[in-house]
């Protein structure tokens, strides 16, 4: 039974992280999941699980996300999901505007994608 609980869970998630994938394409616009490409509007998305914030290497954050990144946040679940409701109640003052996800289960989806193992 323990086992069958622990396939649905991981089930579950694969499929979130399935329709995140779909959604994430409104992202891709300014965000890419190649480290190697260069010159989007915001930084790549890559391995963000765990992640520091405001760390992907060649990329010009805010001040905002300089000032986070010195404070060594992490990007979790629960952050991300935060800041894909409202970037300004996470990193105040970012210049990412709102993404547009207005829904609770689109964002968890996007943030089981994104930080994905
Ligand atoms: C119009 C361009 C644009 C769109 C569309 C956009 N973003 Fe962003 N995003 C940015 C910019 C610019 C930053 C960097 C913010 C800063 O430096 O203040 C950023 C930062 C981020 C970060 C922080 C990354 C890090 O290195 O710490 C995440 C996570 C993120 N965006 C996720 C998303 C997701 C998910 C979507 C789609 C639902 C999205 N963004 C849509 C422009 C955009």
């Amino acid at each position: 039974m323990r086992f069958c609980f622990a396939a649905l869970a991981a089930l579950a998630l694969t499929i979130d992280a399935a329709r995140g994938q779909k959604l994430f394409e409104a992202c891709q616009s300014c965000h890419s999941l190649d480290p190697a490409k260069a010159g989007m509007a915001g930084p790549h998305l890559a391995r963000l699980k765990g992640r520091v914030v405001g760390s992907a290497e060649g990329f010009d954050y805010s001040p905002a996300f300089r000032a986070a990144k010195a404070q060594g946040w992490v990007w979790d679940e629960a952050r991300l999901a935060a800041y894909l409701a409202d970037p300004d109640s996470v990193v105040k003052g970012g210049w990412m505007s709102a993404p547009g996800l207005d829904d609770a289960a689109e964002r968890a989806a996007v943030a089981a994608f994104l930080l994905r193992p």
